[in-house]
């Protein structure tokens, strides 16, 4: 049911492919998109509630993820506020942001659990169709609380530079520590180099050689793009380049989420009906 793109790195395309997924997934298979935005600097709420964001973020307007955790610290059923901080995309009817706040990152010095949000998002009930992307922080206790309620796997973006491989790695044995599966790596911002292919090939071979991590792919890679950088498709028709590459992402995501048989339909309100 809930898909994740977490990387200790920042700026490796978390945001980006969130966010290109939500679009391909509502516009190309019209299906229903919610992202769970818990990063404090708020990518993909601002990417998809443009002018309206920023005074969410700041805790000055509608509920956000904050107010949920909150909730479910103080040992209340979060289903209703999760429903009030839903906010639909202008740009895109078929998807809805739960929005990010700066202050998530104060419960780390409080001591909670990366546990909250799967507590919260259990108590949202969203309906099984639904497709539920969390963007993670880059923090590990962040990254750590997204992995922790994904209900099956977590992709990494993976920026192919020497400089990522660590923090990479450290981010795969998060995700083997909470006992979750590495759903596959996702290159990005590939060009045609050799050092690029050598790359993605000695990934592949690391991923091969450790027994949990066997059946884990390299997906097909987001190459290089200038469109992307300055996020001008997001209101945009899909762009027909990156289709092949969506395509193979979402039956890597759905495939995964197709086999959650056991998700209760408990979504009656209108926002996730
Ligand atoms: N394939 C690509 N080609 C060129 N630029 C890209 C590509 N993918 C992402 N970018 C750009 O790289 C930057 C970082 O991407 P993005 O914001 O998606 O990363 P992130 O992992 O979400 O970062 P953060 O950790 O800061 O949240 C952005 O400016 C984005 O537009
Ligand atoms: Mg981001």
């Amino acid at each position: 049911m809930i898909t994740t793109f977490a990387s200790m790195k920042g700026g490796t395309g978390k945001t980006t492919i969130t966010g290109l997924l939500a679009n391909y997934v509502s516009k190309v298979l019209n299906k229903r998109v919610i992202i769970i935005d818990i990063d404090p600097q708020g990518g993909c709420t601002t990417l998809f509630l443009g002018s309206e964001a920023r005074e969410i973020i700041d805790g000055k307007s509608t509920p956000t993820i904050f107010n949920v955790l909150e909730t479910v610290r103080d040992n209340q059923n979060a289903r209703s506020i999760v429903q009030k901080a839903l906010v639909k995309s202008p740009y895109n009817e078929n998807v809805f942001i739960l929005p990010a706040d700066y202050r998530v990152t104060s419960l780390m010095s409080m001591g909670e659990t990366p546990e909250l949000l799967k507590y919260g998002l259990n108590d949202a009930g969203f309906a099984p169709d639904l497709l539920v992307m969390i963007d993670s922080g880059t923090s590990p206790f962040l990254v750590n609380m997204s992995i922790a309620a994904v209900t099956n796997q977590v992709f990494v973006p993976l920026m192919l530079s020497v400089q990522n491989r660590k923090p990479t790695a450290d981010t795969i044995q998060l995700i083997l520590r909470q006992r979750k599966q590495l759903g596959g790596l996702i290159p990005v911002g590939i060009g045609s180099a050799k050092w690029e292919e050598n790359s993605m090939e000695s990934w592949k071979e690391r991923l091969k050689s450790t027994p949990l991590l066997a059946n884990s792919p390299v997906l097909k890679g987001l190459p290089y793009s200038k469109t992307l950088i300055h996020s001008e498709w997001v209101n945009q028709p899909f762009p027909e380049r990156f289709l092949p590459i969506f395509e193979n992402i979402a039956r890597h995501v759905l495939s995964e989420n197709s086999q959650e048989k056991n998700v209760e339909d408990t979504t009656s309100d209108e926002k996730t009906q």
